[in-house]
Formats: structure tokens, C-alpha cells, sequence
């Protein structure tokens, strides 16, 4: 499948995707959303992709934000649909039962910090720029950073970060927990390929029903506790459980068949 906007490739079942508007710093127009909402049908229907690692072209920029450009125009109604389309977007990835991970090579601000949220964990490159300054230009937040952003980093971290419309360099992200680790520019693919490898030979069934549990109250605000003893229940029966239990007894590596 070829898109406008991403450039894609599969390895060992990790697909990468490249936000792909270097000159505009891969800011998120209509084109990308539609492109990423068509790479989700791909990722949720092909068996061969198990994995994403999402990053950004150019040495510059993860995803610079919205595209500014087309929000001139756009009437209230226009804008809350916008909102809705790209919060819609996110929730595909964040629910996604196939591991998601934000490898964030420059600038994250405004809907890419909000992208890098959706995915499951976040890894960036030394010279990495979060932030959402929407207030700059007499908006908020609107793909979702009002919720996961403080979710992430803590109320007060949050208001500071979405109130003032700064930016934090990589290791402020890291050491308030936005981002799990910090790497050279050169390193960054290597090294989020490497924790999504070791992910990738656990159990896909309990990998995808862990997604679940763990976002259960965080996203879908709902009971928590009662979401985990129904993935724990939906674990049990499976093939992979028999395999994983099966060699851990026998005492070898489990080779799980992924359902
Ligand atoms: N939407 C549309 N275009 C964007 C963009 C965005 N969010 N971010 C960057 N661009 C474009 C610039 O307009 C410029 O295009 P041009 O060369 O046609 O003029 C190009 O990307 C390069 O950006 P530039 O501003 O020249 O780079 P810089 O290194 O001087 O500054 C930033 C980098 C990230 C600080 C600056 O681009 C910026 O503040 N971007 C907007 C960030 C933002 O507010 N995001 C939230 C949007 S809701």
C-alpha cells in the first residue's frame, strides 16, 4: 500500500512509518490523517505486521503539529470536527492491540506530542522538543494532550506545559516520564527496534490483551480492575498460554503461534 504522505517499511514484523512533510516539518495536515487513518485498516487487518515504530522525516522534526495552515478558514463547527477526527485517529492507535512506539527524532509540539501520546510508549533522540503551544496561537490541545498529557507527566507538569506554550528538551522529557528513554539521533530507530523486538517474541495474545488492561482505566475510564480479570480470563485457553506455560515446565523457549 503507498500513501501521500508516510513512507513504510516492514521488517521482522516491525512496521516503520515516517511521517513524511520534511519541508513542513511533517506537520499533520488532512493528508496525513487520512493516511494514517488508512495505515490503521492496514495495521489492524495484516497479520504480517506486529509491531509499529512511528517517527518523523528529516533530521528536524517528529511531527511539528497540526498543519497551522488550514486552520484560518475553519468555522467553530469545522473546528470541533477537526478535533473529533484527529481524537478518533489517536484512540485507533492507543487501543491498538499490536504495540505502538514513538521514536521522536526532533520537534513533538502540539498534535505531535499529542501523536507521540497515542502510541504506547515514547523513546526520543537527544535533540527532541516537546510541547503544546496551541495557547500561541489562541487555541488548546485538541487530538487528545489536554487528557493524556497530564495522565502522563501529572496535573501540575501538564497546566504548566499546555498553560505557557513552552517547549521541554529531551531530557526534562525523560526524567518527568513523557519519554521511556533518550538515545543519539543515530541510535534512536536501533534502539526502539530493539525493545519492540523483545516485545515481539513475547506472547501476542497477552501482549495485546496487557494493552488493554493497562489503558482500561486510564483511556476508557471505566473499572480497571474488573477490564484485567477479563483479559486475564481472555488469556487463558489460548494457544499461546499452552505454549508459554508448556515450555516454561519443559524448561526451553516458547515459540508462540500468536493466538
Ligand atoms: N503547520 C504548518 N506548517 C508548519 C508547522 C505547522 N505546525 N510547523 C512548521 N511548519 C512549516 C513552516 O511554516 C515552514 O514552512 P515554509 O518553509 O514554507 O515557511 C517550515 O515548516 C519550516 O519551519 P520553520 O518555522 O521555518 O522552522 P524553524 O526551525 O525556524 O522553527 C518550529 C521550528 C517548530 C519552532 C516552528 O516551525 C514552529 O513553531 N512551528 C509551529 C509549532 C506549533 O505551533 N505547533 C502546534 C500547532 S497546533
Amino acid at each position: 500500500m503507498t500513501y501521500e504522505t508516510l513512507l513504510t517499511d516492514l521488517e521482522q514484523g516491525i512496521l516503520t512509518v515516517t511521517v513524511n512533510r520534511p519541508d513542513k516539518l511533517n506537520a499533520l495536515n488532512h493528508m496525513v490523517l487520512a493516511d494514517l487513518d488508512r495505515l490503521m485498516d492496514l495495521v489492524m487487518s495484516d497479520p504480517e505486521i506486529r509491531a509499529v515504530l512511528l517517527t518523523g522525516a528529516g533530521p528536524k522534526a517528529f511531527v511539528a503539529g497540526a498543519d497551522i495552515s488550514e486552520f484560518l478558514q475553519a468555522s467553530p463547527d469545522e473546528g470541533a470536527a477537526l478535533a473529533k477526527r484527529g481524537q478518533d485517529l489517536f484512540f485507533r492507535i492507543e487501543s491498538c492491540p499490536k504495540p505502538f512506539v514513538a521514536a521522536v527524532n526532533g520537534f513533538a509540539l502540539g498534535g505531535g506530542c499529542e501523536l507521540a501520546m497515542s502510541c504506547h510508549f515514547r523513546l526520543a533522540s537527544d535533540n527532541a522538543r516537546f510541547g503544546q503551544p496551541e495557547v500561541n496561537l489562541g487555541i488548546i490541545p485538541g487530538y487528545g494532550g489536554t487528557q493524556r498529557l497530564p495522565r502522563l507527566i501529572g496535573l501540575g507538569r501538564a497546566m504548566e506545559l499546555i498553560l505557557s506554550g513552552g517547549m521541554i528538551d529531551a531530557a526534562e522529557a525523560h526524567r518527568i516520564g513523557l519519554v521511556n528513554h533518550v538515545t543519539t539521533p543515530e541510535m534512536l530507530l536501533e534502539t526502539a527496534r530493539g525493545i519492540l523486538l523483545t516485545i515481539l517474541s513475547k506472547s501476542p495474545v497477552a501482549v495485546g490483551q496487557a494493552i488493554a488492561a493497562v489503558n482500561a482505566a486510564a483511556v476508557n475510564d471505566v473499572d480497571g480492575y474488573a477490564v484485567e480479570v477479563d483479559r486475564f480470563r481472555g488469556c487463558f485457553g489460548t494457544e499461546d498460554m499452552k505454549e508459554g506455560v508448556t515450555a516454561f515446565l519443559e524448561k526451553r523457549k516458547p515459540i508462540f503461534p500468536g493466538h
